[in-house]
């Protein structure tokens, strides 16, 4: 690991700083299964179909701060690298994605910091996806901290057409040839055609199922 581990206090922080981050995951991952659980249990209905988390490496944290041009402290990981706590949030409806978002900035010892919505506004290569970045606090037995966690709200055909694009992405080290970047543009086309004609088929049903109860 290349991030300044001179001395023993260097990597108590190190290993310190790792736990609030991994506490924070946790935190938020029970949050959002608690607020999964009680959807269900209000309105028959599970809004997220699952939930990956996963920790930054060592390794990306000083590709990441070396990128922006940041000498690699812990001081400056904690500062300036958002995404060391992720957690990917998986809906059917883009209609979820929303609502999820809503009953995460609800939560009042959340902080949202900042928000991207890929979804209304896509990235040039078509990516789709609803960004917060919040904090979490992690009781100590000392002191709260409140450590930074990236949220990425999507559906599973954003998530689909996401990891592909990646897989691609990563395969031509972010060269790939300008033939398969326009199919993966269509893709992504055809990913919010498919996300919106699969949210009205379900609010037909919805609207059916409704009727059929009064
Ligand atoms: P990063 O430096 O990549 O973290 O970008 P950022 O700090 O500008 O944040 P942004 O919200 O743009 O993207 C953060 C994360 O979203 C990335 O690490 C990816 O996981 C995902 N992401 C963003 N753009 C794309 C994309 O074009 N394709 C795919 N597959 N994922 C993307
Ligand atoms: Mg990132």
């Amino acid at each position: 690991m290349e991030l300044r581990e001179e001395c023993d206090s260097d990597i108590d922080s190190w290993e310190e700083v790792i736990l609030i981050y991994r506490s924070a995951l946790k935190q938020i991952s029970v949050k959002l299964e608690i607020l999964n659980d009680e959807f269900q249990h209000v309105h028959r209905y599970n809004p997220i179909e699952h939930i990956k988390s996963r920790l930054k490496t060592s390794e990306s944290i000083v590709k990441k701060l070396k990128k922006h041009g940041y000498e690699s402290t812990i001081q400056n990981m904690v500062r300036y690298v958002n995404d060391i706590a992720g957690i990917r949030v998986i809906c059917s409806f883009t209609t979820d994605i929303y609502r999820i978002a809503e009953m995460i900035a609800n939560q009042s010892d959340i902080q949202v910091i900042t928000v991207k919505d890929y979804i209304v506004n896509p990235k040039p290569s078509g990516y789709k996806s609803y960004h917060m970045l919040i904090t979490v606090p992690v009781y100590l037995s000392d002191r709260i901290e409140h450590a930074k966690v990236e949220v990425q709200i999507r559906t599973v055909a954003m998530d689909f057409w996401a990891s592909l694009e990646h897989k691609i992405h990563y395969k031509f080290e972010g060269n790939a040839p300008e033939y398969i970047k326009n199919e993966l543009i269509e893709c992504a086309k055809m990913v919010s055609e498919l996300d919106e004609k699969m949210r009205s088929l379900n609010e037909e049903v919805l609207n059916i199922s409704g009727r059929n109860k009064r």
